[in-house]
């Protein structure tokens, strides 16, 4: 019903704008004086200290986190992250001892390959640690320690809030666990917390622009085709952006990391394909401008999102801008996943798609 959408036409929509606040109720729990406090962890600093590495493992919009959690993650800890799909995890053979940290992300907490491949990291040896929205689901009950994304029920089949909530705790094991280890300066380690708390608040100013995100839906909403390029975390997120778009809208896209195009997509670009072009990243903002330019030059229609800083020289290459706004470089994806999510909706209201109940897909997978 109307009610149960809060007067929003899809429960997508109540969802995206419901960010800052399931973002806030998160985070700031777990922050006392500066500090994050994360009290329902057992890990301790001897067993980070012997961890050779972080095996991360999950599915869809979980996995993208993932992505997004590797760079975040190696730079914080200097340990060694490695991302896999749930569903390849079990059959790979995977290299997984006692000093192996499993990072489990599921939303549902009960996605089958997640689990199986839970079941498998922890017979290896593994350590279990999981990021999950429901609380006592399977997932969370077979863990060593569970971190809950306190992001509320999420009906939508395409999720948005339980993953900027999974993005948000990445953040804060991410500050912990450096913390522990000795692998973050006290500077540093300040400056993001002060940025965590900032960005609900980023999170609404981008909310409420969000028909300048529609306006670029109208234009765009009938291309058949859609690229989405970026480096480093920009290509994290052009992976869940390209993710969203695909499932509810039913437009192919790719996501690529822009320095892979020359070696096959480019040959895709044509007068009127559309890319969309993340250069948040501020150090790899030129080189991002650079592969930019490459599409541009063959006739690509091109909509760019960067932060508020490099917004005008943008504007002068690419077609159509969306900024956010700045803040540490490392938190970029959480503010770059929202128009993402709206221009993937926009797109889907426009193309008059199913958009809570996308056609063969479910909110969470339980058969393999
Ligand atoms: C399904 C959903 C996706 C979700 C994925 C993993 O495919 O449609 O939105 O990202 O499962 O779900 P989980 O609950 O494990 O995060």
């Amino acid at each position: 019903s109307a009610a149960e959408k809060g007067g929003y036409e899809h429960f997508m929509a109540k969802e995206i704008m419901e960010q800052p606040k399931a973002f806030r109720e998160t985070v700031f729990p777990r922050i006392h004086e500066g500090r994050v406090a994360l009290d329902e962890l057992t890990v301790t600093r001897e067993y980070l200290e012997g961890l050779d590495k972080v095996c991360i493992i999950a599915c869809g919009s979980s996995y993208h986190v993932g992505m997004a959690a590797k760079y975040t993650l190696e730079r914080l800890l200097r340990k060694n992250v490695e991302v896999t799909l749930a569903s390849e995890f079990r059959y790979c053979d995977p290299i997984v001892t006692h000093r192996t940290l499993a990072l489990v992300i599921s939303q549902s907490g009960e996605t089958i390959d997640t689990l199986a491949a839970l079941r498998e990291a922890r017979r290896l040896g593994a350590r279990v640690l999981s990021i999950v929205n429901v609380v006592g689901s399977t997932i969370a009950r077979e863990s060593d320690d569970v971190l809950y994304t306190w992001a509320g029920p999420e009906i939508a089949v395409a999720t948005t809030k339980a993953y900027s909530t999974q993005l948000a705790l990445v953040y804060l094991i991410g500050l912990c666990f450096a913390d522990l280890l000795g692998t973050i300066g006290r500077a540093e380690y300040d400056e993001i917390v002060a940025e965590l708390l900032r960005i609900p608040a980023k999170l609404e100013s981008i909310l409420e622009h969000r028909e300048d995100v529609q306006y670029f839906a109208s234009i765009y909403f009938n291309h058949p085709s859609i690229f989405f390029i970026g480096r480093n975390i920009d290509y994290a997120v052009g992976m869940e952006g390209s993710l969203k778009l695909k499932e509810i809208s039913y437009i192919h896209s790719e996501a690529y990391a822009a320095g892979e195009l020359k070696h096959g997509t480019i040959s895709l670009i044509e007068p009127g394909t559309l890319v969309v072009a993340l250069a948040s990243y501020g150090k790899l903002y030129e080189k991002l401008m650079s592969n930019v330019v490459e599409v541009k030059s063959r006739g690509a229609d091109v909509l760019g999102l960067t932060t508020r800083t490099h917004a005008e020289a943008m504007a002068k290459t690419v077609d159509h801008v969306i900024a956010v706004p700045d803040t540490h470089p490392m938190l970029l994806p959480t503010l770059d996943v929202v128009p993402m999510q709206l221009f993937a909706y926009y797109v889907a209201l426009m193309r008059g798609c199913d958009i809570d109940k996308p056609r063969n897909l479910a909110k969470s997978v339980t058969v393999e």
